[in-house]
């Protein structure tokens, strides 16, 4: 069995991101991780494709420079405007986005072929989603919302507040009435996991609630394992290669502003503590 010890780069505008992490974790237990949120230039969501695409770029050359054998863009609105880019750029390293993922979540949990999907406005207008779904199956009604609001909400950790729960009736309230109502809700932006009990309190039991977590990790270990690029699950993480993480941490973070905000806030969105001294400042600008 092959063994690349190099650690995989995931990389958000900001926190979000460690919801597909905490997944990766999970279903990767032998593999490393180095993890980018580019928290200076958050949000993302409301600036241009254009501006996205040099943002993302930037920040996932940095984890290239890091020596990475493969990035997880895991952040719905850069992988919207930019995967096609960023694929073709950072070749050879393969690069693995969370809307198809996110997609088949949703197509797989549908039984009466209406979903909605909730994402930033970025997301929304470039109809990503709607062709990732259509793309899976033809004849499913997609209505878009973007909820803008909950990322500020969700980096600001107030995840079950009364103004998210406000927030969340209004942007969903009108989404879900009516017979004819979608049964399924997918969460298009890595932010909003850390919502789901605001989201769930108006959407209600009935309808199914999915996110690109679970379906990207499942996506990246398919692809480490067709590309020979896995950490054998027998052996050690051999011997210690560039790039990979210091300090006997399986996980290292990179932030472009404040790490002592991303280990306090981070620790909502991984589901595990994150000690500030595992943090990292970097300087995406400094970068030729
Ligand atoms: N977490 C990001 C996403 O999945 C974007 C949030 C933002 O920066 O607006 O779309």
């Amino acid at each position: 069995m092959s063994s690349d010890a190099r650690p995989i780069g995931v990389f958000d505008s900001g926190m979000g991101g460690l919801t597909v992490l905490s997944a990766m974790e999970a279903r990767l237990p032998a593999e490393r991780f180095f993890y980018l949120g580019d928290t200076a230039r958050l949000p993302y969501g409301t600036k241009s494709a254009a501006t996205v695409e040099a943002y993302a770029l930037a920040a996932t050359r940095l984890l290239i420079a890091e020596g990475v054998k493969m990035v997880v863009v895991a952040c719905n609105t850069a992988s919207a405007v930019a995967l096609e880019r960023l694929t073709r750029e950072l070749a050879p390293v393969p690069v693995i986005g969370v809307i198809e993922p996110g997609a088949r979540a949703g197509v797989a949990a549908t039984r009466n072929n209406h979903i909605a999907v909730i994402a930033t406005e970025g997301t929304v207008k470039g109809g990503a989603y709607v062709r990732a779904i259509h793309a899976l199956s033809g004849d499913i009604d997609v209505v878009q919302q973007p909820c803008q609001v909950f990322v500020a909400l969700a980096e600001e950790g107030w995840t079950d507040s009364e103004v998210t729960r406000t927030a969340a009736k209004r942007y969903l309230g009108p989404l879900f009435r009516g017979a004819s109502a979608p049964d399924t809700l997918v969460l298009g932006c890595t932010h909003f996991p850390v919502l789901a009990a605001a989201i769930r309190g108006v959407i209600g039991t009935g309808v199914a609630m999915v996110d690109s977590a679970a379906t990207t990790a499942a996506a990246v270990a398919d692809a480490l394992a067709a590309q020979g690029m896995g950490v054998a699950e027998s052996g050690a993480h051999g011997a210690p290669t560039r790039g990979a993480p210091t300090s006997g941490a399986r996980t290292r973070f990179l932030a472009t502003d404040s790490p002592e905000r991303f280990a306090r806030v981070g620790e909502i969105f991984l589901g595990r503590p994150i000690a500030a001294s595992d943090v990292e400042l970097v300087d995406l600008r400094s970068l030729p």
